[in-house]
C-alpha cells in the first residue's frame, strides 16, 4: 500500500496562493514517481479571511492542525490589515501553540544562481541557521505605560530559558552532526553586551556540546560580526545557532546571500509535533495575481517538508529538479524576470521529477 501523508495546507496572502499552487504540483508529481499518496486539505487562514469574519485563528485551529502530518504555509500579510495582527494572530500564534521551537533556514547558492557578492560561489556558501523560534523578544513579554503621552514607557523583554536554549542547542548540534559536512557549530549572539541572555546561551552552548557533542567543533560569533563573515567569508559557517530576533535578522541576509527571496525557503520544526514549512519572503502583495513571482521557495518548502517526514529521495529528487531549473532554465531569480511564468517554473520542476 501506498504510504499517506496528510498536509494541512495553508496558502495565505498576497502571492502565497500562487506559490503554494506550484509546490503542490510538484508534490504530486514526485508523490506519483515514489508512489506516495498527499492528501492536501486547505485552510483559507489570512488577511481576506480576517477581513470577512474577524479571525485570524479559530479557536480550535492549532488542535485541528495537531491531526496532521506537517503543514505547508504560503505567506501571512495584507496589506489592509495593520501590522501584527496577522503575524502575532496567525504566524507567530502558530509557531507558539505548535511549539515551533526550531526555525531551520538553509542558505545554500545552487549553481548558476547569481550572489551578490562577488567572487564566492556554491562551495563556499552553504550554510544552515538555526533559529531558536518561540523565545527571546518574541516571546511578547512587556508592557507600556502612560502610552500616547510625553512620558511613554515601553519595555520588550527578552525571555531565555534554560530549557528553550538548550533544546534548540541540542537540535542545532544533531543536525550539524547529521550533516556531516565540516562538523563546526557556531553559536551567534552578542555577549559582550547581553550579559544575561547571551551568557545563558554561551554556557548552555559549550556545557552541552563539551559532554555530549564532543565531535563537533564549537565557535562563536558576535552577531553584529556575523553579518560581516556572511558577507565576507560565508564559508566559514557550517552551521549556525542563534536566538529568535537575532536569527530573523541574519536569516534576511542570507536570503540575500543565496539569491534572494525567491529561493529562499525555511521550517518551523517541532521535532517531536508536527512542522510547518514556508517560503521566507512574505506576501508580496504587488505581485498578488500576476504569475510573476517565483515558487521556487515554496517548493523548496516542500522539499524540506518530505525530507523531514522520512522521505530522502524525493526531497533529493526535487532539490536535484530546482538545481537544474537554477543552472539551466532560470536565468533570474527575481520577480518577473525569470523568463518563465510562475506556473511555468512549477511545470518545469515538476517535468523534471517525472521524466
Ligand atoms: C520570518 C518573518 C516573521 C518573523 C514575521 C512575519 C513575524 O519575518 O518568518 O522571519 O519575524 O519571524
Ligand atoms: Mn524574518
Amino acid at each position: 500500500m501506498a504510504a499517506s501523508y496528510k498536509i494541512a495546507v495553508l496558502p495565505g496572502d498576497g502571492t502565497g496562493p500562487e506559490v503554494v499552487a506550484e509546490a503542490l504540483k510538484v508534490l504530486k508529481a514526485a508523490g506519483k514517481k515514489y508512489d506516495v499518496k498527499f492528501n492536501f486539505t486547505e485552510f483559507n487562514w489570512g488577511g481576506e479571511n480576517y477581513k470577512a469574519t474577524g479571525i485570524v485563528l479559530p479557536e480550535d485551529g492549532i488542535e485541528t492542525l495537531k491531526k496532521y502530518d506537517s503543514i505547508l504555509l504560503g505567506a501571512i500579510g495584507h496589506p489592509d490589515v495593520k501590522p501584527g495582527i496577522l503575524e502575532k494572530g496567525l504566524l507567530l500564534a502558530l509557531r507558539f501553540g505548535l511549539d515551533h521551537y526550531i526555525n531551520l533556514r538553509p542558505v545554500k547558492l545552487y549553481p548558476g544562481v547569481a550572489t551578490p557578492i562577488r567572487d564566492k560561489g556554491p562551495e563556499d556558501i552553504d550554510f544552515v541557521v538555526v533559529r531558536e523560534n518561540t523565545e527571546g523578544l518574541y516571546a511578547g513579554a512587556g508592557g507600556n505605560l502612560k502610552k500616547g503621552t510625553p512620558d511613554e514607557v515601553a519595555i520588550q523583554t527578552s525571555i531565555n530559558t534554560r530549557k528553550g536554549v538548550e533544546r534548540c542547542v541540542r537540535y542545532a548540534f544533531d543536525y550539524c552532526r547529521k550533516r556531516d559536512k565540516r562538523k563546526t557549530l557556531t553559536l551567534v549572539a552578542k555577549t559582550n553586551v547581553l550579559t544575561y541572555a547571551s551568557d545563558l546561551w554561551e554556557r548552555t552552548f559549550h556545557e552541552v556540546g563539551k559532554k555530549d557533542y564532543p565531535d563537533i567543533k564549537r565557535e562563536y560569533a558576535h552577531v553584529d560580526a556575523t553579518c560581516m563573515w556572511m558577507v565576507k567569508n560565508p564559508e566559514w559557517f557550517d552551521v549556525i545557532v542563534v536566538e529568535n530576533m537575532f536569527g530573523d535578522i541574519i536569516t534576511d541576509l542570507g536570503a540575500m546571500v543565496q539569491g534572494g527571496m525567491g529561493i529562499a525557503a525555511g521550517g518551523n520544526i517541532n521535532p517531536q509535533g508536527v512542522s510547518m514549512y514556508e517560503p521566507i519572503g512574505g506576501s508580496a502583495p504587488k505581485y498578488t495575481g500576476k504569475g510573476v513571482i517565483n515558487p521556487l521557495a515554496a517548493i523548496s518548502a516542500a522539499q524540506m517538508m518530505v525530507l523531514d517526514l522520512g522521505l530522502e529521495k524525493m526531497a533529493h529528487d526535487i532539490e536535484q529538479a530546482v538545481m537544474w531549473a537554477c543552472a539551466n532554465k532560470i536565468k533570474n531569480l527575481g520577480a518577473g524576470k525569470m523568463g518563465y511564468s510562475t506556473s511555468e517554473v512549477g511545470d518545469l520542476i515538476a517535468g523534471k521529477i517525472d521524466g
